[in-house]
């Protein structure tokens, strides 16, 4: 790609007869053919320029000749490089995915609070967006819907995800990044022949015990005795105690990763390897470059807003601090920096290796608070960890830990829990507080609470919103950075 080219895509895009509105700049014209973004392109380019190339990729409709699906394989073995799709029209499976054609389809809610709901860039995916997985050697099995009497009526086996937002991921990317340092260095400062206690920001991530060789305890999966917290535990994987925030299960460090996983599972789309993985003809499916800018676009999103609290929303604020909701809805998070570094290849347990490019968290559009120590602050109503959340919320495989939900935003966002069971707030409140689950404590006071006491946490929690504009303020930049390159 030349930022030649772009600009005079760009007047071209600009100077079309309705070109009064920014929603003509049709951003494919702009980095298609061979204008793609190369990684070397992106230290010559500016970060508004990084962002809209990243906006594309994140808006962009993949075609099949750009390598959109898996090829047509007629004897699909349930790989995902090689999915077969219904009635084998290429483009459609549905359960493990190819059930996209772009990010905005499952990302574009922005409100569900009015009737009818706001759409722009980045938010929620509603009930049909959910996806459905089919994992481990269990299928998703429709038939046990046609059998009669009983439970097997209503059961069909199979994991549901419903779409969660993308703003304020960079926040969310640093404090995670911090975590898995501090984790990092305690874990190699750590005596021989002790139990060393594990803590990241004030989140405790358990333990681990050295023996008199200086290694770590395991057992007999190979995990860490008392870690807990993270999404990989065994002591020799190269992810052991790395903070991963990003998807339900906390299983995704950084955007950048969840973005390779959501590009290959949802639209058949690998990042360049230089080899057709999926045997659909198309070697350059996406490029290194492509994925930098997607991963920054995601992660240079808006933050989403509080509203000020007053009188039974403030009382709400404090009473779920009482009743212990805030011991893992942790109302904020400080970083000490606020320089959040993109990486590629990254290197899971060192958060500073390998950085290609750096954003300022306190610039637009994220504008974090600065904080004291020269970090930010980040209000997510979270601590990044896993939490074990009952018999009754477990996935198919009766696996039940999940990331703690971040509150920001939630007033916007139903349906509500990892599969959108939830439909309300209050119902996901009571839903995740089984006598089984972590949160069973804090949601047993919650229900023991008074009606009033109870209407001024959801009043508290109604105050927790979307950011505003995401479209205008998208348009904005494409304008920007059109007449950056001169028109
Ligand atoms: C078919 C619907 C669908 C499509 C298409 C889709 N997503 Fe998602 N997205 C989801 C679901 C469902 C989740 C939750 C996944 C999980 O919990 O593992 C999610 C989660 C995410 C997250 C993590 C958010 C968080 O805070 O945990 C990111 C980042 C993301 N998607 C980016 C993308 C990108 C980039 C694309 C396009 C390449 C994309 N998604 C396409 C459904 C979709
Ligand atoms: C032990 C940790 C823990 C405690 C305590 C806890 N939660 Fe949660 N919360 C979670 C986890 C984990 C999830 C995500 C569950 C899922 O995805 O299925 C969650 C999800 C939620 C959601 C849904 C968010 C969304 O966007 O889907 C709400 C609302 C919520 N919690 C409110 C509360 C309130 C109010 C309290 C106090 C009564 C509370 N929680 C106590 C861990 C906790």
């Amino acid at each position: 790609m030349t930022l030649r080219s772009i600009s005079i895509a760009c007047a071209f895009a600009l100077a079309t007869p309705l070109s009064a509105s920014a929603n003509d700049v049709d951003l494919n014209k702009l980095y298609s053919g061979t204008n793609r973004v190369q990684q070397a392109d992106l230290a010559t380019m500016s970060r508004d320029e990084i962002r809209l190339a990243g906006m594309r990729m994140f808006t962009k409709p993949f075609l099949t000749s750009e390598g959109f699906g898996d090829g047509n394989d007629t004897n699909p073995s349930g790989a995902q490089t090689e999915r077969g799709s219904i009635q084998g029209i290429g483009t459609f499976q549905r359960v493990g995915g190819l059930d996209g054609q772009t990010c905005l389809e499952c990302h574009s809610i922005i409100s569900r609070r009015t009737v009818p709901m706001k759409f722009g860039i980045g938010g929620v995916g509603g009930v049909n967006n959910s996806v459905i997985g089919a994992g481990g050697n269990t299928f998703v099995d429709l038939n046990l819907s046609l059998q009669s009497g009983g439970d097997s009526k209503k059961n069909i086996d199979g994991r549901v995800i419903n779409p969660p937002f993308i703003f304020g991921s960079g926040g969310v990317e640093q404090v995670s990044n911090e975590m898995t340092i501090e984790l990092q260095a305690q874990i190699a400062a750590a005596p021989a022949n002790t139990t060393t206690a594990l803590n990241a920001k004030g989140v405790s991530f358990g333990s681990i015990t050295k023996d008199a060789a200086g290694d770590i305890v395991v057992d007999g999966d190979g995990n860490a005795l008392g870690a807990e917290g993270t999404f990989d535990l065994r002591a020799e994987s190269p992810d052991f105690m790395v903070v991963a925030p990003f998807g339900r299960k906390g299983d995704a460090k950084t955007t950048r990763t969840f973005d390779v996983g959501a590009l290959s599972f949802h639209m058949g789309m690998a990042v360049d390897g230089g080899v057709d993985h999926d045997n659909d003809g198309v070697v350059h499916e996406i490029t290194e470059g492509e994925l930098s800018a997607l991963s920054v676009f995601v992660a240079t999103t808006q933050t989403p807003i509080a509203k000020h609290p007053h009188g039974k929303a403030l009382r709400g604020r404090q009473i779920i601090k009482d009743i212990g909701c805030t011991e893992c809805h942790i109302p904020k998070m400080e970083t000490n920096s606020k320089f959040l570094g993109f990486r590629s290849p990254e290197i899971a347990q060192d958060p500073t290796a390998n950085v290609h490019t750096t954003i300022d968290l306190t610039k637009k559009p994220m504008h974090f608070k600065r904080n004291h120590q020269g970090g930010v602050t980040v209000p997510l109503y979270a601590d990044l960890k896993r939490h074990y959340m009952g018999a009754d919320l477990a996935e198919f495989d009766g696996d039940s830990m999940f990331t703690t939900g971040r509150l920001w935003g939630v007033a916007d966002t139903a349906p509500y829990l990892h599969d959108g069971r939830a439909l309300t707030i209050i119902d996901a409140i009571k839903m995740h507080g089984q006598p089984d689950s972590e949160a069973f404590d804090a949601v047993n006071n919650f229900n023991g609470l008074s009606n009033s006491d109870q209407e001024a946490v959801l009043a508290f929690l109604d105050t927790l919103r979307t950011p505003n504009g995401t479209f205008k303020k998208l348009n904005r930049l494409a304008r920007k950075v059109a007449r950056q390159q001169g028109q």
